[in-house]
């Protein structure tokens, strides 16, 4: 009997030997795809797989997520993100950050002004009277440095951020790592130093449907948000400076929540600045999405003291090049993007966004996957 163990293990280790080395069944891979151009940089898709199948793909331009491969309830693999079949897609006036990294500043800076340290500062308008994301081009735009870390994991970008770029000062290192782990989780590690005090607020703009594909609408998923406040905005979605409570409200997603249920009453659909409910700055479980038909489950942990759920408003059936030529319609896809608030270095009593020489800004997300 022991004899034939043996005989059975030799057996197993030569078989494994002699996979073909292009299936990674079983192990961390990464693997490397062209993507195009732009003017004579190479554009690559970097693809992380898991032991147990999970794949996410990862662009050095913007650093963009562009695809996110998970099980549903049937084992069956799907595409959780909404994305481009090719770079003209991600190139195209109007991507509206499908699956980019978010910086120098996520989200809005009221009229693009804000004063540090006695100087006044003018930033690019991009979004109306507001800066957004950045500006004219963030850190979505530009091509980062890609290095695959030891273990075959995880990647790590990173960017240098000019003195003067977009308006912003100092000379920003941004530095921003992608893990995919065995237990499904990807990981978002972000770290940035400056020589000028300059605000900070980097996040991932990732779109998700977890009925990859099935719905053309994120209707029929649940959201539970670990928030009692949320951050009310103006008409041109700048936040007032109050915090105001959810309960009693369509902002309420404290108990699990269909977020069709009652997005017609929230004028232009949910676009705003949740306020979680969180102690210190540990990475903790702050919000859940569920899909029944599929039974896709997403956790969401962040260090931020915020997160922008976003329920695809700007959608309208127009981008082209998308993945499989699919529309993608109103609410399509919605974003969860954990970040501090939106226009805080124009608002003094919120958690501080400026970062200093010698101090280095960190955030950390995870998504964790499941189903049930
Ligand atoms: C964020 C903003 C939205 C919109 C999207 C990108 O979520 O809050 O208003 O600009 O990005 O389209």
């Amino acid at each position: 009997m022991k004899k034939y163990s043996y005989l059975l293990l030799i057996a197993a280790v030569f078989a494994c030997k002699n996979k073909p080395s292009s299936d990674n069944a079983g192990k961390f891979a990464i693997s490397e795809t062209p993507y195009g151009k732009i003017d004579t940089s190479a554009i690559t898709e970097y693809t992380i797989s898991n032991p147990s199948g999970m794949k996410v793909s990862i662009l050095n331009y913007g650093g963009t997520v562009t695809k996110l491969i998970t099980k549903d309830k049937a084992g069956n693999d799907g595409d959780v993100i909404l994305g481009f079949d090719t770079l003209s897609g991600n190139l195209q006036k109007g991507n509206p950050y499908f699956g980019v990294l978010v910086g120098r500043f996520a989200n809005r800076i009221a009229k693009g002004k804000f004063t540090l340290e006695g100087k006044n500062y003018q930033l690019a308008l991009n979004n109306g009277v507001n800066t957004l994301h950045g500006g004219l081009k963030g850190y979505d735009k530009v091509i980062w440095t890609v290095e695959k870390l030891a273990g075959d994991s995880s990647l790590q970008l990173t960017y240098k951020s000019k003195d003067g770029e977009e308006g912003y000062p100092g000379n920003v290192v941004a530095t921003v790592v992608y893990s995919l782990s065995a237990a499904n989780e990807l990981k978002i590690d972000y770290k940035a130093t400056t020589d000028k005090a300059t605000p900070i607020n980097l996040t991932s703009h990732c779109y998700f449907n977890l009925s990859a594909g099935a719905d053309s609408t994120i209707v029929n998923h649940e959201l539970f948000l670990k928030a009692d406040k949320y951050t009310p905005v103006d008409t041109t979605l700048i936040p007032t400076g109050k915090i105001e409570l959810v309960k009693g409200t369509p902002f309420d997603f404290t108990v699990p929540k269909l977020i069709g249920k009652e997005l017609d009453m929230v004028k232009g659909g949910y676009d705003h600045n949740w306020v979680l409910n969180r102690t210190g700055k540990d990475l903790e479980s702050i919000a859940t999405l569920y899909h029944a038909a599929s039974g896709r489950f997403m956790e969401v942990f962040t260090t931020e003291p915020g997160i922008q759920f976003y329920s695809g408003n700007f959608l309208d059936g127009t981008l082209t090049n998308t993945k499989g030529g699919k529309k993608y319609v109103l609410h399509g896809a919605l974003c969860l993007e954990t970040q501090h608030f939106p226009d805080s270095p124009n608002e003094p009593s919120f958690p501080n966004t400026i970062l200093k020489p010698g101090e280095t800004y960190t955030q950390t997300t995870l998504y964790k996957f499941s189903v049930k």
